[in-house]
């Protein structure tokens, strides 16, 4: 295996929260301003627990003030948008994070729907994903979604411009395919988004410079779907079952044979992942300093 073809997310995201906590360190100092995160877990569901647990650590670690808001399973939708309009109007919250999924008897488009979108640092909200789609930039620039941000990061880093690639991102969501599609337009790629019903997917893939995995399945993507040379971004988390009944994390991609192939990699876990929260935080710094009129620093 050939490390440098790897692209370390993990260290990429302890340098960016190290950024990110030296300018929360500086928007005290000079402003008396500690960017706040609240985030909202309705229920039980295991991995949602692990993430918000991590957000909080990570969110004091860098400095800024992190309220966490546990709500028991039969949380009604009502209740849930109540506790929304009370941390829209704290101007100690700055960042306003439900995490996703909800408890079916809520409607997620509308708690969506509900939160400021200056507060929206997961930039779900139609304003942000409308500005992220016309390219609005200065003041009334987007809040981006974090898995995307991150990934685009990763990529600019790697490659530096973007400019004239082929990108193929394979899913549709709104989490992460759409606002990546977004993204690499904005960075001057030719962008094709596939999903599960595109024809001859793996000859789709094939035309890729930059190939973005984001369909939850196993080590769906083999090696003989990737071009020579091309970096390939695996957002998969999967848990499967590993030896002697332990589950292990696996991503989108089938790494150890696509890393013959590719020119650069996302290993997971290691990648991607430790991304987002990163770009949580900054997201949350971002926000605070427009809502304060203070120019957001470049990270
Ligand atoms: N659940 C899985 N990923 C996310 C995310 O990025 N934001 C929220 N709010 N929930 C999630």
């Amino acid at each position: 295996m050939s490390e440098d073809k790897i692209i370390d997310g993990k260290a990429f995201a302890a340098g960016l929260r190290e950024r990110i906590g030296r300018e929360a360190a500086r928007l005290k100092a000079e402003h008396g301003l500690v960017p706040g995160l609240a985030v909202v877990l309705v229920g039980e569901n295991p991995a949602s627990q692990v993430y918000v647990r991590n957000k909080a650590r990570q969110t004091a670690e860098a400095g800024m003030r992190s309220f966490e808001h546990k709500l028991p399973p039969e949380t009604s939708q009502d209740e849930l948008l109540n506790l929304v309009e009370k941390l829209n109007n704290d101007p100690a919250v700055n960042g306003i994070l439900v995490q996703l999924p909800l408890p079916d008897q809520i409607a997620e488009q509308a708690v969506i729907d509900a939160i400021d979108p200056a507060k929206d640092v997961d930039g779900f909200h139609v304003i942000n994903v409308g500005r992220l789609s016309t390219g609005t930039t200065g003041a009334s620039a987007p809040l981006v979604p974090c898995t995307p941000l991150g990934c685009i990061m990763l990529l600019k880093n790697r490659l530096g411009s973007l400019s004239g690639l082929n990108a193929v991102v394979i899913g549709r969501s709104n989490i992460v395919g759409k606002p990546m599609a977004q993204l690499l337009i904005k960075e001057s790629c030719t962008v094709t988004v596939a999903h599960s019903r595109t024809r001859d997917l793996p000859a789709v893939a094939r035309a890729a410079d930059i190939l973005v995995a984001a369909v939850g399945r196993p080590g769906m993507i083999k090696a003989d779907w990737i071009k020579p040379g091309a970096t390939v971004i695996d957002v998969g988390i999967n848990r499967v079952e590993g030896e002697g009944g332990k589950s292990r994390i696996v991503g989108d991609v089938d790494t150890q044979a696509a890393m013959a192939v590719a020119g650069a990699i996302t290993p997971v876990p290691g990648g991607v992942g430790p991304m987002t929260i990163a770009c949580l935080l900054a997201n949350t710094l971002t926000a605070a300093c427009r809502q304060a009129g203070i120019e957001p620093p470049v990270l």
